[in-house]
């Protein structure tokens, strides 16, 4: 009899483990706030979403205004501000720590891919001063 009891309770216990939704790794990449691994990045696309998104306080090509800094500048070059701090910046905002121009509001409206376009057109601005 305990021993029945003891059965149904692990058989209980396994079939609500089974139950559980196990993330696969695309859900855990949109949930990071990161495009999926088949994500091809357009710079083109992100010059124009760049522009809707981000130009009102970074600037028309990334160099920066009175409500925020350059991204086309030695700071945010690859090796000291990887593209994993785009998505984050978007998706949680960013206090203010290297300037003085505030803190960065969240941007809810932008995808984890559009995000993906914006960083190739913002490293391809760099490249183009040398930003490497
Ligand atoms: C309302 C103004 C504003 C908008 C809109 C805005 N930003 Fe920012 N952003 C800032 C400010 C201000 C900072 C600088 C914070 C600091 O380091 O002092 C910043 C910093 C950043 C940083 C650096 C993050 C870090 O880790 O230091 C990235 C990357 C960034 N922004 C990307 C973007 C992108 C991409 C968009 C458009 C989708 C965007 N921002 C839109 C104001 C803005």
């Amino acid at each position: 009899m305990i021993k029945t009891v003891f059965f149904v309770f692990l058989l209980a216990g396994s079939v609500m483990l089974l139950g559980c939704d196990m993330p696969d790794s695309e859900q855990v990449q949109q949930r990071q706030h990161l495009p999926g691994s088949d994500f091809v990045a357009d710079p083109q696309r992100g010059d124009a979403l760049f522009h809707a998104h981000c130009a009102r306080c970074h600037g028309g090509k990334g160099t920066g205004t009175d409500l925020g800094p350059p991204l086309v500048h030695q700071v945010y070059r690859p090796g000291h501000h990887a593209d994993l701090t785009f998505h984050w910046a978007v998706k949680d905002g960013v206090k203010q720590h290297h300037w003085h121009f505030g803190d960065m509001p969240p941007i809810a409206d932008v995808s984890p891919q559009q995000v993906g376009h914006i960083i190739a057109y913002v490293r391809r601005e760099q490249r183009k001063v040398d930003i490497r």
